[in-house]
This record gives C-alpha cells, sequence and structure tokens, in this order.
C-alpha cells in the first residue's frame, strides 16, 4: 500500500463576508507548510474550505435579500475562491459544505452515532451567540456596554447573545472527558503550542458535559437523517469537513481515504481551539476513527488591540497589500514578522522596512548584481569554478547548516524561524561578495579563474535560496531559479529538495539572464 500523505487543513471560512487578511494569514501558513512537505519528496493533501451553513449567513443572504445558496454561490465564486488565486495557493482540494459528497457525509456521520446510542433529543435552554455560532454558558459572557448596557454581551463580539428555547439532539461529550485526557497525556504534541496545549487539558479537567448537535429553529443546514425537522448544528457540520473532503461516507474512495486520514496538522486560529481540540477528536472517537496528530491554534492579527474581524469593520482586503507589494512579499511578511502561535499587529511602516531591507536590497540586489556581472565579464554564460578557496567552502557549510535548521523549523511550524535562517544564509553571500570584489579581479587577467570561482560561487547560492524561498514565494523564486538557467541544468524548481541542497547543481555555460525586478521598488522611493 501506497505510504500515507502528509495531509494539512485549513479551518473552513463562512462565507457572511469577503476573505480578510486573518484569514488569509491562515491559509498561507498552510500554504507554505505544505509546499515545504512535497518539496522534501513528500505526498501531500492541503485542504481549504467555506462553512456555508448556519444562522449567521442565512441572516446575511436575508439582509442583502437573496437566498441563503444564491449568496454562498456568489461570495464563493467572486471572493473565496479567488482569494486563493492572490495569494498563490495550491491547495489540492476546496470544500463547501453545501456539497453534496459534505451533506452526505455528515448524514452517514451522525446516523452512525445515532445507532450506536450517542444521540439522544433533550431540551436546550441557553445563551447562543450567532457571531460564535455557539452555544454559551454564564462564564461566556460578560456585561455589555454602550448601546448593549444592561444586556449580556459575548467576551470575543461584544454583542447581545440570543435566548434559545428548543427541543434538539444532543452528542453524549460528557461521555469523552476521561478518554480525551488520557489522549493528550499520550500525545502532549497533540495540541500546539504548548499555552493552547494547557488551555485544552484545563478546559476537559473540569468535566464535559453534553452538547447540543442540531437545532430545531434554523432551516439553512443539513437535516438530520432521523429527524428531517432538524438540521445538525453548524459548527458539527462544519468540522466533518475534514473527513468528508477526502471520502467518508463514500465507498468509492476509501482507499485515498486511508492514505489520507488521520490529518497531520489542523491549523486554526485561537479562537476556535476547543472545537477541534475537545469536540472534534470526542466525535472521532464517538466514530471509532484515529484522531489528528495535532491542532496547532496560531494566534491573531490584532487592529487596535483587538482581533480583525469584519463584524468590527477592522478587516483589511488582502488584496489591499498585495497590490502594493506584490503577492510574495505578503507571504513572506506575515510568516516571517510574526510568530506562529503568537498574536501580531499588521502594520504599513513595518510591513514597508521588511520589504525594502530584507527583499528588495538584501535579496533583490543580490540577484540583479549576480546577473550583471555575469552579463559583464562572462557575457551571460555562467563560468567553471576553479578551486575553492576557504571563504567558498565557509560559504558551502553555512548554507549546509541554514537548510537543515529551516527544515527543522518548517517541521515544528516556526516559520519566521526558517526564513531567518535562509536569511542569515543571504547576509553571509552579501559579506562575501564585499569581500571577495569580484569586480576588482575582473580588472586582472591572471585572476580570471578565481573570478569565475566567485561568480559561480554567487550563482550557486541563489540556485539554492529559491529552492530554500520556493514555499515561501513561489512566483519570484520561480523567477529567480529560470533567470539562472538552473531549469536547464536540473529541471522544475517544484521538484528541488529542501533536503538536498547540495552544491555545484548548476552547469556552467548555461545562460544567466537578468531576473527582471524581483521586488520592485515602492512608488514613494522612486521620487527623489
Ligand atoms: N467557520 C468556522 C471554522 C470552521 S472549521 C471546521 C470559522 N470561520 S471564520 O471565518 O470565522 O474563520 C476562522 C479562522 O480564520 C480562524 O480560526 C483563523 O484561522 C482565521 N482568522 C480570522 N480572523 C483572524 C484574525 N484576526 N487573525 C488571525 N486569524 C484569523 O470560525
Amino acid at each position: 500500500m501506497p505510504d500515507k500523505s502528509f495531509y494539512a487543513t485549513t479551518p473552513i471560512y463562512y462565507v457572511n463576508d469577503a476573505p480578510h487578511i486573518g484569514h488569509a494569514y491562515t491559509t498561507v501558513a498552510g500554504d507554505a507548510l505544505t509546499r515545504w512537505r512535497r518539496q522534501r519528496g513528500e505526498s501531500v493533501v492541503f485542504l481549504t474550505g467555506t462553512d456555508e451553513h448556519g444562522t449567521k449567513v442565512q441572516r446575511k443572504a436575508e439582509e442583502n435579500g437573496v437566498s441563503p445558496q444564491e449568496w454562498v454561490d456568489r461570495l464563493v465564486a467572486e471572493h473565496w475562491r479567488p482569494v486563493l488565486e492572490t495569494l498563490d495557493i495550491a491547495n489540492d482540494d476546496f470544500i463547501r459544505t453545501t456539497e453534496k459528497r459534505h451533506r452526505i457525509g455528515v448524514q452517514r456521520f451522525w446516523e452512525v452515532l445515532q445507532e450506536s446510542g450517542q444521540v439522544y433529543p433533550e431540551a436546550y435552554e441557553g445563551p447562543y451567540c450567532v457571531g460564535c455560532e455557539e452555544f454559551k454558558v454564564a462564564a461566556d459572557l460578560e456585561e455589555g456596554t454602550g448601546e448593549f448596557a444592561g444586556q449580556q454581551v459575548c467576551r470575543i463580539h461584544h454583542r447581545p447573545v440570543e435566548q434559545l428555547s428548543e427541543q434538539n439532539w444532543w452528542f453524549r461529550l460528557s461521555d469523552y472527558t476521561q478518554p480525551l485526557l488520557e489522549h493528550y497525556e499520550r500525545h502532549p504534541d497533540a495540541v500546539a503550542p504548548r499555552s493552547a496545549y494547557n488551555e485544552v487539558v484545563s478546559f476537559i479537567r473540569q468535566g464535559l458535559s453534553d452538547i447540543s448537535m442540531s437545532r430545531s429553529s434554523v432551516s439553512w443546514g443539513i437535516p438530520l437523517p432521523w429527524d428531517e425537522e432538524q438540521v445538525v448544528y453548524v459548527w458539527f457540520d462544519a468540522l466533518l469537513n475534514y473527513i468528508t473532503a477526502i471520502g467518508y461516507g463514500d465507498e468509492s474512495r476509501t482507499g485515498f481515504f486511508d492514505r489520507t486520514w488521520p490529518a497531520d496538522v489542523h491549523l486554526v486560529g485561537k479562537d476556535i481551539l476547543r472545537f477541534h481540540a475537545v469536540y472534534w477528536p470526542a466525535m472521532l472517537m464517538a466514530a471509532g476513527l484515529p484522531l489528528p496528530g495535532q491542532v496547532f491554534a496560531h494566534g491573531w492579527l490584532l487592529v487596535g488591540g483587538e482581533k480583525m474581524s469584519k463584524t468590527k469593520l477592522t478587516g483589511i482586503a488582502p488584496t489591499a497589500i498585495t497590490d502594493v507589494f506584490g503577492t510574495d512579499a505578503f507571504r513572506y511578511y506575515f510568516l516571517r514578522a510574526i510568530n506562529f502561535g503568537a498574536d501580531g499587529s499588521f502594520s504599513w511602516e513595518d510591513m514597508r522596512d521588511r520589504y525594502t531591507a530584507e527583499l528588495a536590497n538584501g535579496l533583490g540586489n543580490l540577484a540583479s548584481r549576480s546577473a550583471a556581472m555575469i552579463g559583464k565579464y562572462y557575457d551571460g554564460i555562467l563560468p567553471e569554478p576553479g578551486p575553492y578557496s576557504n571563504a567558498d567552502l565557509v560559504l558551502q557549510d553555512h548554507l549546509a547548516r541554514a537548510a537543515l535548521d529551516a527544515d527543522a523549523a518548517m517541521l515544528a511550524l516556526d516559520f519566521s524561524t526558517a526564513i531567518g535562517a535562509v536569511r542569515g544564509f543571504i547576509d553571509a553571500v552579501n559579506h562575501y561578495v564585499t569581500d571577495q570584489e569580484p569586480w576588482v579581479l575582473a580588472k586582472d587577467e591572471e585572476r580570471r579563474e578565481r573570478l569565475g570561482t566567485v561568480l559561480y560561487t554567487i550563482a550557486e547560492s541563489l540556485r539554492a535560496i529559491s529552492v530554500l524561498y520556493h514555499p515561501i514565494m513561489p512566483g519570484s523564486m520561480a523567477t529567480l531559479w529560470q533567470s539562472l538557467g538552473a531549469g536547464e541544468s536540473v529541471g522544475p524548481l517544484a521538484d528541488q529538495l529542501v533536503t538536498d541542497i547540495g552544491w555545484g547543481r548548476l552547469a556552467p555555460g548555461s545562460t544567466v539572464a537578468k531576473p527582471g525586478q524581483l521586488f520592485p521598488r515602492l512608488p514613494d522611493e522612486e521620487t527623489p
């Protein structure tokens, strides 16, 4: 049987509105991780998609005077699919919860649980936050202020909760308190970072209560197979996307499902940790399915100290940034500037500073200087290296170490450290250029061989950089790769292993062209 694929997921996003950079952040992280895994030679499945049912989406459609189906079709076509192009995401699949494959899988799953006695009918009385799409308890609420003074509001959305009173079906979550605690004791990496793990374990330790798994007063959802009057509670519909997308409930896809499940990592924002690290594994246990390897809870992009959100009108559209800086700089910036797992604030100044220092000056200049020198001294033909000096060998060692460090960091989802390792190498190459002074060597015909070695070393360093940075900045690194003539020498960039970075792969004699402006100067910097 073929090996299991590395399976990574993003949350599926609510289509009550268009995406903002908070959504883009998770998707970009998943894309960089899975591109890296592919370049380790692994078989990968990367899934993203949209969460289309529930009260929030239904009301938004009503406000806009269209049916929920029309609304979600429009939002997905006009915003959620196009944003993947904007961000250069290489996802393997895109699941929508309104698809038939999902509905069939969800109904099958809950039927299995109902038949094994894990679901029972009971009245629900209590608060519900439509923003969170979540049944709340007193501890989740606080006194409202301003226009909501005197009312109980959700701690996350700061808006009043609604009082529900309905007859629902309940899932026996309380049966899983002990099994979940044992699971997390045996798998201390199953939730990361550590702070998230501790939060989950202490929540479970308080003891889990049964939870309503259906809604009777909502019509926009997936009907329960045994009670058509009710729809599956939106979270217990949405979480199942991780298995319905890969063939749960579809006999013809059993082989693929077995090669893919369990997920290796679910990437989520910390706001939805409890759903993924408590309810989801309990559901899987109830169905007798293996549990995911890890739930990684990353931090929030903040605006004014609060989570960026469309509801609070603080969302920035990804194109507002990519239109100025380009897609690759967007991807680079968010993975580099924020520690994955911690909160971070986006700032135009910081983005501009890093773009200029690290991308335009650090890497872009190196690439264009290197091509210009090979053009000038060798008519654009890559020279043959002579014997390597100590300085050359030190640089080669640095590269080998940087590749190992970047790999270890990427596997740990520490994107910032991984990028830092490559950046350290770029700095070293820039120093090497300054120290070796190829423009001085070029004046002395007797040092022609040394000049060739230095220029070859720089070009070969750029080849390695383009491989290591490709998962982060696929577009510009492909341009760099082609400009080095690497495609002619060693084939497509996407096939290059980050775990076999090597040295001396570029074939002397191949054509080196100017890569153009990899990271163009920003508009107002051109003005004197
Ligand atoms: N539909 C649910 C998830 C179901 S998964 C089975 C949901 N959707 S959401 O549209 O609200 O998006 C949630 C995810 O978007 C977060 O978990 C996070 O990954 C990302 N982000 C949304 N706003 C964010 C920030 N301000 N900062 C960082 N990420 C954020 O919850």
